[in-house]
C-alpha cells in the first residue's frame, strides 16, 4: 500500500525502532524488497537516487513501476516510495511522477538558502500529501557523484530546519555513504543526543547504514533514530550471490543462462540483507500498529 513516510516515522519514533529505507535500482531489487517487507509484516520505504531513477529511465517509470508492482503483488504494509538526496528539480519532478515523499538535500547551501527551498518545498508537499526529509551537515563518502565530507551537523541549524515541518531530519553524525574505511572514527552519539535534545519528536535519519556494527545501530535508534537508510550493502550481497552462481558455472548449464534464472540468487540475497536490516531496525511486525 503506497503511503507517505509520515505515519509510519511518527509511530517508529514513538515505538523505538526504525523504519528501513532499502534503495532500488531495477525491477528486480524492488520486488524483493517489498516481497520481504510483506513476509515480515514490516512498513518500508523504497530509495530512488536522482541516479538510480535515469538509469531506470525516468521519475514516472519507476512510480508506475512501483504503483503496479505493489498492487499486483498484493502489498498491505506501509510503503513509501521516496526521493533520495533529491535535488531542487529532483525534486519537482518526483512530485509530478506520483512519488509519496521526497528527500531535499539542501546540505551544501548555505543555511539560509536550504531554509528558504525548504519551506517552499514543504508547503508544496504537505499540500499534496507528501511526506518530506531534509538534511543539515552533509553524509560523507559518494553517492551519485555526490561527496560529502561527512562533518557532523549543527544541532541548532537541525532545529531551524525541523522547525519548518519537515516530517524527518538527516543530521549528519560521521556517518558516511558506502563502505566505511578502517581508520572511521565511528558514530558520534554526542551530536546526536544534541539533535535530539534539540528536535525533540522528529524522527530522525541515519544514511549510510552499510556496516555500521550493530550496537551502534541499537544506540542510534536509542537516541531518536527512526529510519535507516541502506543501499550498498544490498548492492554487495546481490553481487557476491551473482558471482557465486557464475563462478560455479551455473549459467552455463541448461538454462542456467536465463536471466530469470541468472538474477535470482542475487534476488534472494537482497531479500535475506532485506530482512536481516528488518530485524536489527525493530520494524517486523509493526506494518499494522
Ligand atoms: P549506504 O550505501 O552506505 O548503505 O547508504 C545508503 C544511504 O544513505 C542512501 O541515502
Amino acid at each position: 500500500m503506497l503511503v507517505s513516510a509520515t505515519e509510519m516515522l511518527k509511530k517508529a519514533k514513538a515505538g523505538h525502532y526504525a523504519v528501513g529505507q532499502f534503495n532500488i535500482n531495477n525491477l528486480e531489487w524492488t520486488k524483493s524488497i517489498l516481497l520481504t517487507a510483506q513476509e515480515l509484516n514490516s512498513p518500508v520505504i523504497l530509495g530512488v537516487s536522482e541516479g538510480a531513477g535515469k538509469y531506470m529511465s525516468g521519475f514516472k517509470t519507476v512510480a508506475a513501476m512501483v504503483k503496479a508492482m505493489d498492487e499486483e503483488l498484493g502489498i498491505t504494509v506501509p510503503v513509501a516510495l521516496h526521493l533520495d538526496h533529491g535535488s531542487y528539480e529532483g525534486c519537482y519532478k518526483c512530485i509530478k511522477a506520483g512519488f509519496t515523499s521526497i528527500m531535499f538535500d539542501g546540505s551544501h547551501y548555505p543555511i539560509e538558502e536550504n531554509v528558504a527551498k525548504t519551506t517552499e518545498l514543504v508547503n508544496v508537499a504537505h499540500a499534496l500529501g507528501l511526506s518530506i526529509e531534509a538534511e543539515v551537515g552533509s553524509i560523507g563518502g559518494e553517492e551519485d557523484g555526490v561527496v560529502g565530507a561527512g562533518e557532523c551537523a549543527d544541532p541548532k541549524e537541525c532545529k531551524m530546519i525541523a522547525d519548518l515541518g519537515v516530517d524527518m531530519l538527516a543530521a549528519g553524525i560521521g556517518n558516511i555513504h558506502g563502505k566505511y574505511p578502517e581508520n572511521w572514527a565511528g558514530l558520534s552519539f554526542e551530536t546526536l543526543d544534541a539533535v535530539q535534545q534539540e528536535t525533540g519528536i522528529m524522527p530522525l535519519v541515519l544514511h549510510g547504514g552499510t556496516g555500521i556494527p550493530e550496537d551502534m545501530i541499537k544506540k542510534a535508534i536509542d537516541l531518536g533514530v527512526s529510519k535507516i537508510n541502506v543501499n550498498t550493502e544490498c548492492q554487495l550481497s546481490f553481487q557476491e550471490a551473482t558471482r557465486k552462481y557464475i563462478e560455479e558455472g551455473k549459467d552455463l548449464q541448461g538454462k542456467g543462462f536465463d536471466p530469470r534464472k541468472l538474477l535470482a540468487p542475487g534476488a534472494q540475497a537482497i531479500c535475506d540483507t532485506v530482512k536481516e536490516k528488518m530485524e536489527l531496525f525493530g520494524s517486523v511486525g509493526k506494518a499494522n500498529d
